[in-house]
C-alpha cells in the first residue's frame, strides 16, 4: 500500500474544506483529497446567495432571531451566534480577496429569502453565487504553495489508533493509499443522492457521515434532512434547482389550476419557512392529483428575470421552459441535510484530530431546518474555526498500513442504488409516519451486509455509505416521535415529549454492523 505524510489533511473541496485550507496553509503542508475535480461540490451549485447582516437596516441580532426561528427551537443559539457575529468579517475578508458580489451603484445588492425579515442575501453573477465563492477560495488557494490538491480519490475509511484519528484511506485508480496527518478535516457535504430527487451534485453520497460514524464519531439531528421547494419538474432535468431567491423578489407558487396557494397555508405566504412550503406544496399536489405545482414569475418582466437570473433562465430554456413567459413546472427536492457529525465551535468531532466543518458537520446551527442562504455562511465561519483549530491538534500519526485486503463485490450495485432512493423519497421524505419509516427499515436491513463489507470501486462505496447513512436517518426519524421542523410525521403531528433533545448516534447505539476498515 502507498502512503504519504502530511501535516493537515482535508476532505472535501467546497467552501469549508477551502477556507480551513487558508487557515492552515501557512502552518504547514496541507493536502485537499477531492472524489471528483476540485470544484464538483454542492458550493459550486449553490444559488442564491450568502446571508449576513451586513446593511444599514439589518442588525446581527435579528440575522439571530430569523435564524432560530427557521430552526423550530432546535437551533443552538450559542453555535447561530457565532455565525451571525463572525458572517459580516468573513465576507468583507472574502471580498478583499476579489469576491465579485452583485452592486446596485457602489452599495451591495441585497436580496431577499424565504422566512428572512431583512433583505441581506448577497449574490454574485444574478444567480451563481457558489461558483464565485469557489472561484475565488480555489484562487486563493492555489497561491499558497505549501496546499496541494488531489483529486479524483475517494476518501474509502479513516486511519485510527484508539479514538485518534490518523489520516485516511483514499481510493485512486484502484489503489489504496495510506495519508497520514495530524489533523484531518471533513468537509465532504451533504448526503442528497439517497434521495431520488435531490438538488444535490452526484457526488453528495454522504461519505464523510458514513466514516465518520464508521470510525466511531456520534453523528447528531439525522432525522432532519430539508427539502427544497421548488426543483424543476422536468423528465429529462436532474431536479435543477430554482432558487428561492425567485420568491424573494415575487416569484409565486400556483397549483395546476392556476390558482396561488400558499396563502391557503400561512400568512407568509411564498416566504414562510422552506419546511413549510415543501409540506404545503406536497399537499396541493395531493388535494389536485398532480405531481407538481408552477413557479410563476411571467409578471416580473422579461429584462429583469434574465439579468437577476442568467443562469437559470439559460438552463430552464435548454429544457424548453422559457421562465419569463412560461409556468415553470416545479416539486420539492432533498436539498440539506442539518444533521451530521457533531462537532463543537470549533470543528471538533468526538475523535481526537478530526474536524468537520460545512454540511457535513452539525454544530446544532440550523437547528430542525436551515434559514435559506445560512450553508455557504456556515461554511465560511466554521471551515475557518475548524482550521484554527486543528493547527493544535497534538496528535502525532503513526504510520501504520494495514495489511491489504480482497475487496468484496456487491451485485446489482446500480440497481440497489436507484431502489434505495425511491425508497427514501417515498417512505422517509417530506411527510413520514411510524408505518412508512417501519417499510424503509425493513427494506434496508435487508441490504445491512453491504454496510459492513469491503471494496475498491468508487460505485461500492458510495452505496456502501448511502445504505448506512439512509439507515441512521430512518431510525433517526423513528425515534423522534414527535414533528418539528423538516421533520413531520402524520401520526406524531404535535412537538412531542422531550422535543427539544437532540438525538445522538454513533456504532454502540445502532445496529448495523459498521466495523472500521483500520
Ligand atoms: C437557493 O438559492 O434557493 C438555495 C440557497 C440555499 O440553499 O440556502
Amino acid at each position: 500500500m502507498h502512503s504519504e505524510t502530511v501535516d493537515f489533511l482535508i476532505i472535501g473541496s467546497g467552501v469549508a474544506g477551502l477556507r480551513a485550507a487558508i487557515e492552515l496553509a501557512p502552518h504547514g503542508s496541507v493536502l485537499v483529497v477531492t472524489k471528483d475535480k476540485p470544484s464538483e461540490s454542492s458550493t459550486e451549485y449553490a444559488q442564491g446567495g450568502i446571508a449576513a447582516a451586513i446593511s444599514d437596516e439589518d442588525r446581527v441580532g435579528i440575522h439571530f432571531e430569523d435564524t432560530l426561528k427557521a430552526g423550530d427551537g432546535l437551533c443552538r443559539e450559542d453555535a447561530v451566534k457565532t455565525l451571525v457575529e463572525e458572517g459580516p468579517e468573513r465576507i468583507i475578508e472574502l471580498i478583499s480577496w476579489g469576491a465579485e458580489f452583485d452592486r446596485e451603484g457602489m452599495k451591495l445588492a441585497l436580496t431577499l429569502e424565504a422566512a428572512h425579515s431583512r433583505r441581506r442575501i448577497l449574490h454574485a453573477h444574478g444567480d451563481s453565487t457558489g461558483k464565485e465563492l469557489e472561484r475565488v477560495l480555489l484562487t486563493k488557494v492555489r497561491s499558497m504553495p505549501s496546499v496541494r490538491k488531489y483529486p479524483y480519490a475517494l476518501t474509502m475509511d479513516l486511519v485510527m489508533n484508539g479514538n485518534e484519528c490518523h489520516g485516511a484511506y483514499v481510493l485512486r485508480e484502484g489503489e489504496v493509499t495510506a495519508l497520514f496527518a495530524r489533523a484531518t478535516v471533513l468537509a465532504t457535504g451533504g448526503a442528497g443522492q439517497i434521495y431520488a430527487r435531490t438538488t444535490n451534485p452526484p457526488v453528495s453520497t454522504g461519505d464523510g457521515m458514513a466514516i465518520a460514524f464508521r470510525a466511531g464519531a456520534a453523528l447528531e439531528d439525522m432525522e432532519f434532512v430539508q427539502f427544497h421547494p421548488t426543483s424543476l419538474f422536468h423528465p429529462s432535468a436532474p431536479h435543477f434547482l430554482l432558487s428561492e431567491s425567485m420568491r424573494g423578489e415575487g416569484a409565486m407558487l400556483l397549483n395546476v389550476h392556476g390558482r396561488r396557494f400558499m396563502e391557503d397555508y400561512t400568512p407568509m405566504a411564498e416566504l414562510a419557512p422552506r419546511d413549510v412550503v415543501s409540506r404545503a406544496i406536497i399537499s396541493e399536489m395531493v388535494k389536485t392529483g398532480s405531481d407538481h405545482v408552477y413557479l410563476d414569475l411571467r409578471h416580473m418582466g422579461a429584462k429583469f428575470v434574465k439579468t437577476r437570473f442568467p443562469q437559470i433562465y439559460s438552463t430552464c430554456l435548454l429544457y424548453g421552459v422559457d421562465i419569463t413567459a412560461d409556468l415553470i413546472p416545479v416539486s420539492p427536492a432533498a436539498h440539506y441535510i442539518m444533521g451530521g457529525v457533531k462537532t463543537d465551535l470549533d470543528g471538533k468531532t468526538t475523535i481526537r484530530g478530526l474536524y468537520a466543518a460545512g454540511e457535513v458537520a452539525c454544530t446544532g446551527v440550523h437547528g430542525a431546518n436551515r434559514l435559506a442562504s445560512n450553508s455557504l455562511l456556515e461554511g465560511l465561519v466554521f471551515g475557518a474555526r475548524a482550521g484554527r483549530a486543528a493547527l493544535n491538534s497534538s496528535v502525532v500519526p503513526e504510520k501504520r498500513t494495514r495489511p491489504e485486503f480482497r475487496p468484496e463485490t456487491v451485485r446489482e450495485c446500480e440497481t440497489i442504488r436507484n431502489r434505495l432512493r425511491q425508497l427514501m423519497w417515498e417512505k422517509a421524505g417530506i411527510i413520514r409516519c411510524g408505518e412508512s419509516l417501519q417499510e424503509a427499515k425493513q427494506a434496508i436491513l435487508s441490504w445491512e451486509g453491504i454496510t459492513g463489507q469491503t471494496f475498491l470501486s468508487r460505485p461500492e462505496l458510495e452505496l456502501k455509505n448511502m445504505v448506512l447513512i439512509s439507515g441512521i436517518i430512518v431510525e433517526a426519524a423513528l425515534r423522534r416521535r414527535g414533528s418539528a421542523g423538516a421533520h413531520y410525521r402524520t401520526d406524531f403531528k404535535e412537538r412531542g415529549e422531550g422535543w427539544e433533545r437532540h438525538v445522538t448516534w454513533d456504532r454502540e447505539n445502532f445496529g448495523f454492523p459498521v466495523a472500521p476498515f483500520s
